[in-house]
Order: structure tokens, then C-alpha cells, then sequence
């Protein structure tokens, strides 16, 4: 079967038919990660962008549809203006080898937060990686850039009034969460947090409401696909039961 093959063999503990259909991320913990081995904090970014990529691949091979990814935060600009550079060169190189593979590997690209304060660069990168996405069907990853959700809900805010102003759309949770940026997308079913903090640190703060948390120490340079197996499995063990009574408690 395509979904558990050969290079995926410790899937096979998985089950296949309770797969999250989107998983979240924070990415967390590089920092530390080099600081524990006396490297400059840029070294563990540099190894948090290939964990990403290779948590996506895992990802797009084991079925997901969806994975949302927190890379920098609306408050990540108080950092030192060097460590911000280096975020912003990863991204960049990041986006320049993907829009080469996205189409043949099937990963689409979407972007969360404003990014209208990145360089004209990196604008044009997002605007390319965009438009590529448009052309094809596959796994989806949304990365999430000068990105909070507290943000996201106040921008969602201001169009719904703006247009409530033209002609009255009535407020209800659908109407409103076609203004964020996740619009159209399942809420995700499972949000994983790396590196022993356990908070949401301002991540998808609406689309979170019924989401699975799954927190662990393993800081994210480290984190692999046994690491989202794990997460994959505790999920599965999980009763979401949405506030009512169905599941194993009845
Ligand atoms: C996450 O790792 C990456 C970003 C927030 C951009 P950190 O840089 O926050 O790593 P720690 O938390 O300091 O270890
Ligand atoms: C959250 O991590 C943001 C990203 C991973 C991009 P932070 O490291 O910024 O969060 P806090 O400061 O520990 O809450
Ligand atoms: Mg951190």
C-alpha cells in the first residue's frame, strides 16, 4: 500500500484510518539546541530548517493533507537584529530550492501573517512559491511568518467590518473564519510543541479551540520522524469528544 511503504516502515504502527488530516507545529527549541553544543543560535536555525523539510516529506509520505508550521512570530522581531537576519536568509534560501522541487515532490505552499514588512525579496519568493502551488494538487504546508494569532484574529476583525459596512454579511464561526488566513482549511487536529514549553506562544489561537496538544522535551533540530510518530500515536489514543458525551465515556 503507497501509504506505508518501504521507506515508511515505522509507520506500520500507525493506524491509517485515524490519521490527523492536519497537523500544526511549533517549531521550538533551536536556540537551546545550539547553545548546548557552544553554537551561535543561527547554527540551530540552520538545523531546524532541515528538520523541516524533512518532517514535511514524512508527512506528505504517510497521507497528511495539511501542516502548519510556526517560523517566526510576530514577536520574534524583539530578537537581536543578527539572529533575525539569519531567520530571514534560511527562509529565503528555503523558498529558492523548493520553488525548484515543490512541483515534482507535490508539497503546496502557503503563507500566515503579514508579510508585506519582508524584503521585496522574500515577497517575491512567497508570491512565486504561491503561484507554482496553484498549479497542482498535493500535500499542503502553511508557513507561518511574522505570524500571531492574536493578529490574525483582529485583521479578520477589521475585513469582516469592513465589509459588514458594503453589505451586511451576518457573524457567525463560519463567516468570520473565511477572513483569516487559514480560510477554507480544516482546523488542525493535532498541534505539536517541541522542546518542554507548554504553551501556544500566540499559534493559530481560533483554529486551536478543539485541536489535540502534544508537547515534548525533544527540541526541534532534533525531532524526526520517529519523534512525529510518537505524536501521530498519542493522537490516536486521544477521545475528542467536542464538548458532548460520545466516545469511550458513554
Ligand atoms: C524556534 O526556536 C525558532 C524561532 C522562534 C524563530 P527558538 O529560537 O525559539 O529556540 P529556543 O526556544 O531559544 O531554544
Ligand atoms: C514560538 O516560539 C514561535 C516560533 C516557534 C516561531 P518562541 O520561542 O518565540 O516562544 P516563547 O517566547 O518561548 O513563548
Ligand atoms: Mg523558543
Amino acid at each position: 500500500m503507497k501509504l506505508f511503504g518501504i521507506k515508511n516502515r515505522r509507520a506500520g504502527q500507525l493506524d491509517p484510518e485515524k490519521l490527523p488530516r492536519h497537523i500544526a507545529i511549533i517549531m521550538d527549541g533551536n536556540g537551546r539546541w545550539a547553545r548546548k553544543r557552544g553554537l551561535p543560535r543561527s547554527a540551530g536555525h540552520a538545523v531546524g530548517a532541515e528538520t523541516f523539510r524533512r518532517v514535511a516529506t514524512y508527512c506528505k509520505n504517510i497521507g497528511i493533507q495539511y501542516l502548519t508550521v510556526f517560523a517566526f512570530s510576530t514577536e520574534n522581531w524583539k530578537r537581536p537584529a543578527e539572529e533575525v537576519a539569519s531567520i530571514m536568509e534560511l527562509l529565503e534560501k528555503y523558498l529558492k530550492e523548493a520553488i525548484e522541487t515543490m512541483e515534482r515532490d507535490r508539497v503546496k505552499m502557503k503563507f500566515f501573517g503579514d508579510i508585506s514588512i519582508l524584503s521585496e525579496k522574500l515577497q517575491n519568493l512567497i508570491a512565486r512559491t504561491e503561484a507554482i502551488s496553484e498549479r497542482f494538487d498535493g500535500v499542503q504546508v502553511n508557513m507561518c511568518v511574522n505570524y500571531g494569532g492574536r493578529d490574525e484574529i483582529l485583521r479578520a476583525a477589521r475585513a469582516y467590518a469592513a465589509d459588514y459596512a458594503k453589505n451586511g454579511t451576518a457573524l457567525n464561526e463560519d463567516t468570520f473564519s473565511r477572513y483569516l488566513y487559514s480560510a477554507g482549511l480544516p482546523d488542525p487536529d493535532l498541534i505539536i510543541r517541541p522542546s518542554g514549553e507548554m504553551r501556544l506562544s500566540n499559534f493559530l489561537l481560533w483554529q486551536a479551540a478543539y485541536a489535540e496538544l502534544y508537547f515534548t522535551d525533544v527540541l526541534w533540530p532534533d525531532f524526526d520522524e520517529k519523534e512525529l510518530d510518537r505524536a501521530i500515536l498519542s493522537y490516536q489514543k486521544r477521545d475528542r469528544r467536542y464538548g458532548g458525551v460520545k466516545g469511550k465515556s458513554t
